[in-house]
């Protein structure tokens, strides 16, 4: 493999060395310390049960506060019809727009069937047709019925719960400890980079402790609370991408946020938007403007089903030229019986808000749903730093490129959350010492709803370089000041803003629109930016810079 790599923006607007912490009052020991319990997470604990290591979970708030409960569509992965694992890959490299790793999609699609079946086997019940076999639905860029979901519109919820009875498993043979309400500060480091551990801090009685760990797994999850509207809940606010960068990690492809279509206009519980899944058009309803014209037909052949970046810029399109906030997602066509057999999630949340998909026009509005970018990682979890692994949402191992296919997410935290267990098994550094250094800073929470407004506003489905040069000023009046005041709502609004500079810093290189990054001044992608760009701290100082990669296999 050939990488080459050429620096194209540094940005010096200063970004935190580390959180302000008080001193660690406590420590613990393990092997494997894995940080965040959702799909990614828990699927590393269960491929490690029976290993004999010790393992510490540690995550931010019960273990349910991540994404994964939320998912709504499914898990995408191949039939059993011959031809269906090349069918996916090529589905998923098409929606990728060129930026994906042909090799690790391949293996996400190949490990897809035996990754489900596996979690059957743990217990999962997905909903099962009239022939007692797997429902299968469809949703956008897949060419033809390959998701399955449980519960209707509620995969999430039962992947995590069937995820979590496996913990009970684990903490039998007494080598897994649990630490919910346990915050990820910084990652510890040995003199030459290894990672060592964690910094944690205890939210309960706000202790800060060390966690040292022959290996440390990130699987944090996304990003989503950098932007106003999101479809994440409240925890993800991108905490393990922004201490990877702070440990030496390269962020890869930040740029490529994507924006869900139909997220319902006006209706947010605890600032999270409520998701309309796009299981709901691929089982037949229809995006139409306020006179009931279609919005996608003749934009794309597969018209509402077309990969969700595509569908996302034309909904910005049609809503910048007419003015409004928001469009319509037509799903009267499906009748009452399916709406309230298949997507009773939705239905109940819709009700809730005083709209009735049976009678009426759901209003929706695109709205940030996904980070295809994180920290570099294979499908195993190596992120090129020693002893740390990346798995999930927090990681980017090329399998979305440039726009992620639906439902794939959850297949890629079972495949690399089980991959990256594998390699612990097999492999696991020695223990080494190490600690958190450098100064620290960090940025007032006061500034957090306006950078996260500005980021909605420029950093959204459509981007402008005088938007992005706005947005990197307001960067440059935000920016982490020496010291700070050592809370969580002061960590968070540091890490956002750590990963706010990212997506600014690359938004602002790639000239060019591609996938999920649309830029008005170049309204195309151009051969001459098929490449990633990577993000790191510059070292000496806590800019950061934006690099091109060419991987070339
Ligand atoms: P998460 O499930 O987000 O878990 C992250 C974990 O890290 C959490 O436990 C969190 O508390 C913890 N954590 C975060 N920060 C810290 C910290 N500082 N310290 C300690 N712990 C921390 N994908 C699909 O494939 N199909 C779908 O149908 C689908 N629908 C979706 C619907 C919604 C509404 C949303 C929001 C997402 C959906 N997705 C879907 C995307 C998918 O759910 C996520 O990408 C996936 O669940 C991420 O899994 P994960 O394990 O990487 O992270
Ligand atoms: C949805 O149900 O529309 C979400 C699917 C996904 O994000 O993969």
């Amino acid at each position: 493999m050939l990488v080459t790599s050429t620096p194209v923006l540094t940005r010096t607007a200063p970004v935190a060395a580390r959180l302000a912490a008080p001193g660690a009052a406590w420590t613990r020991t393990c092997d494997v310390l894995v940080i965040g319990s959702g799909v990614a997470g828990l699927s590393v604990v269960a491929g490690l049960i029976g290993s004999g290591l010790d393992v510490m979970v540690v995550t931010k708030g019960a273990l349910d506060a991540g994404s994964t409960p939320w998912a709504q569509g499914g898990v995408a992965r191949a039939t059993d019809d011959l031809g269906d694992v090349e069918a996916h890959a090529r589905d998923t490299i098409t929606a990728g727009a060129g930026l994906c790793d042909t090799a690790a999609v391949r293996r996400l699609a190949a490990e897809g069937p035996a990754a489900v079946e596996a979690l059957v086997a743990r217990g999962a019940a997905f909903d099962t047709g009239p022939d007692g076999k797997l429902a299968q639905t469809r949703e956008g860029g897949h060419s033809r019925a390959r998701i399955v979901h449980a519960g209707g519109d509620a995969t999430g919820s039962e992947v995590q719960r069937a995820l979590t009875a496996v913990l009970a498993t684990a903490r039998a043979d007494g080598h897994l400890t649990i630490a919910e309400n346990t915050y990820l500060l910084d990652l510890e480091r040995a003199d030459d980079g290894q990672v060592t551990g964690a910094l944690v801090a205890s939210l309960g009685d706000g202790s800060v402790g060390r966690v040292l760990a022959r290996a440390t797994v990130l699987a944090t999850g996304g990003l989503g609370r950098v932007f106003a509207v999101s479809t994440n809940p409240p925890a993800m606010t991108g905490d393990g991408m922004a201490a990877a960068l702070r440990a030496g990690a390269v962020l890869r492809d930040v740029e490529f946020v994507q924006f869900h279509p139909t997220v319902f206009a006006g209706r947010a519980v605890g600032n999270q938007a409520l998701l309309i899944s796009e299981a709901v058009r691929g089982e037949g309803a229809v995006l139409r403007d306020a006179r009931g014209t279609l919005v996608m037909a003749g934009v794309h052949p597969l018209a509402d089903l077309a990969p969700r970046d595509i569908v996302a810029a034309q909904m910005a399109q049609v809503m910048a030229a007419n003015n409004v906030d928001h469009l319509y997602l037509d799903a009267r066509g499906l009748g009452a019986a399916v709406l309230e057999h298949r997507f009773p999630t939705v239905l109940a949340g819709c009700r809730e808000a005083g709209v009735d998909p049976v009678a009426e026009p759901i209003p929706v509005r695109p709205a940030q749903h996904y980070s295809c970018g994180g920290v570099a990682a294979d499908l195993d979890g190596r992120t090129g730093v020693p002893g740390l692994l990346a798995v999930g949402e927090v990681a980017c191992t090329g399998v979305h490129g440039a726009n992620r296919l639906a439902s794939n997410s959850l297949l890629e935290g079972l495949v690399a959350g089980t991959g990256a267990a594998r390699l612990l098994r097999e492999d696991l550094p020695a223990r080494r010492p190490g600690a958190v250094s450098g100064p620290s800073a960090g940025t007032d929470p006061g500034a957090r709803p306006a950078l996260a407004s500005a980021m909605q506003c420029d950093a959204g489905v459509l981007r402008s370089p005088q938007g992005l040069a706005a947005l990197a000023s307001l960067l440059d009046l935000t920016a982490p000041t020496p010291g700070g005041t050592g809370t969580l709502a002061a960590w968070e609004a540091t890490n956002l803003h750590t990963l706010s500079t990212a997506i600014v810093v690359a938004a602002s290189a790639r000239a060019e629109s591609r996938g999920c990054h649309r830029r008005t001044d170049v309204v195309t992608p151009s051969d001459a930016w098929a490449v990633h760009l990577d993000t790191t701290v510059v070292p000496g100082t806590t800019g950061v810079v934006t690099t091109t990669t060419t991987t070339t296999r």
